[in-house]
């Protein structure tokens, strides 16, 4: 008697056991098939930035602080650009070419950015007589932001400043007589 309730006791362990290994092993199955689908989550995911980094090489990180711009100006006295668009707070890095091929004498150009209550037509006629200080008038400067040299043609510079306030700004080359066609619209936003 004594000896059956053992069997009867044994063989439950038994089958309590079996139950619970099932249940081990269904909750066994079911974490590696979850870790599985997680991994291969992580892995898409991994692939998906890997792929960004690809396309998008280091120095485009850069270009979030810095605008790099270069705009032209020719021997038909137009500037190749007649809206340029940088972000505040970055620093925009300018690049004024130009690309034709007369003296500066004749047709020189310069880049320059002006402060919102510039009067364009006022600074440009004032330039024009500025000759003596590569026509950027001594009286005006403080409408100026920045500047670059006058440039002859083949010559270029590169000139550095932090982005102003957002806004839309004038730019425009101060040679005699150019500023009306030599214009446009530099916007920070
Ligand atoms: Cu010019």
């Amino acid at each position: 008697m004594l000896k059956q309730r053992k069997v009867n006791f044994v063989l439950y362990l038994i089958q309590h056991k079996l139950y619970t290994m099932k249940k081990l092993i269904l909750v066994l199955v079911a974490a590696v098939a979850f870790s599985c689908g997680d991994n291969k989550k992580e892995e898409k995911t991994d692939v998906k930035i890997g792929t960004q980094v690809e396309e998008a090489p280091p120095a485009e990180v850069v270009d979030d602080a810095v605008a790099n711009v270069t705009i032209e100006g020719n021997d038909q006295m137009k500037f190749n650009k007649t809206e340029i668009r940088v972000k505040a707070g970055q620093k925009v890095k300018l690049t004024l070419k130009h690309v034709g091929k007369m003296e500066k004498t004749v047709m020189g150009h310069n880049w320059a950015l002006l402060t919102q209550d510039a009067d364009v037509a006022a600074v440009g006629q004032a330039s024009a007589l500025a000759s003596e200080t590569d026509y950027i008038p001594a009286d005006m400067q403080d409408k100026f932001i920045v500047h670059t040299k006058m440039l002859g043609g083949g010559e270029s510079e590169t000139i550095e400043f932090d982005a102003p306030a957002p806004g839309t700004y004038t730019f425009m080359c101060t040679f005699p007589g150019h500023y009306a066609l030599m214009q446009g619209k530099f916007i920070v936003e």
